[in-house]
């Protein structure tokens, strides 16, 4: 059976050991399911995540390449345990920096999990930079939008674009957005039952 624990594994830091992470399986099926074979994290922290979009894809049968952009805001150093962790599993590239600084991410990837700066301008400005990057049939996931600034930016982005989103029900809420707009049936369905 898969379980978030066993998603993560020895990644899990030992701050966080009693925390609740049911989010990192939807994070799992998303990349089983999707099957990206670039995946791009901005916000990474521990690779808690991006390990789980990598690990679904793994075991679909795909060996993605990972991308992460983190400015080590919340954890000092988490971007090194990243590249230690992540690094043997699957060609990985981490990036310390500021996204908020960048004009664009210089990379088009499949799979792209936007979960950085958690402002209204912030998030707006990684969701650019994350959808100028995505192949044309290629996704982004836009975490937190149970959080008043993230459903403003997040909606605001749609509208100005007439995009269709769905909503993946995990604890946070997240918007998943297809650049083609052709949305997988199997999650808009789960949604609708
Ligand atoms: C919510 S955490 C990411 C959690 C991660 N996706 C996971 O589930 O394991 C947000 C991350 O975004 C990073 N961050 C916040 N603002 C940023 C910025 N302007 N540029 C780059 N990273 C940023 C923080 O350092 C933090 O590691």
């Amino acid at each position: 059976m898969i379980t978030w624990q066993g998603i993560l594994g020895d990644l899990l830091q030992e701050k966080d050991k009693g925390a609740h992470f049911g989010c990192y399986l939807w994070h799992y099926y998303l990349g089983n399911t999707l099957k990206p074979r670039r995946i791009g994290e901005i916000g990474v922290r521990f690779g808690y995540s991006l390990k789980a979009f990598i690990k679904g894809a793994l075991d679909a049968g795909v060996t993605p390449e990972a991308y992460g952009w983190d400015n080590e805001q919340y954890e000092p150093g988490c971007m090194d345990i990243v590249e230690s962790h992540i690094s043997k599993i699957v060609p990985y590239k981490g990036y310390k920096v500021d996204t908020q600084k960048l004009e664009s991410l210089r990379i088009e990837l499949d799979f792209i999990h936007v979960d950085g700066d958690h402002t209204e301008a912030g998030a707006m400005h990684d969701m650019n930079l994350a959808w100028n990057a995505v192949s044309t049939h290629g996704h982004i996931l836009v975490d937190d939008i149970c959080e008043p600034p993230i459903a403003k930016a997040c909606f605001r982005f749609m509208q100005e674009r007439t995009l269709q989103g769905t909503m993946i029900p995990m604890h946070s809420m997240a918007m998943l957005i297809a650049k083609d707009q052709k949305h997988p049936s199997y999650i808009r369905k789960a949604w609708e039952v």
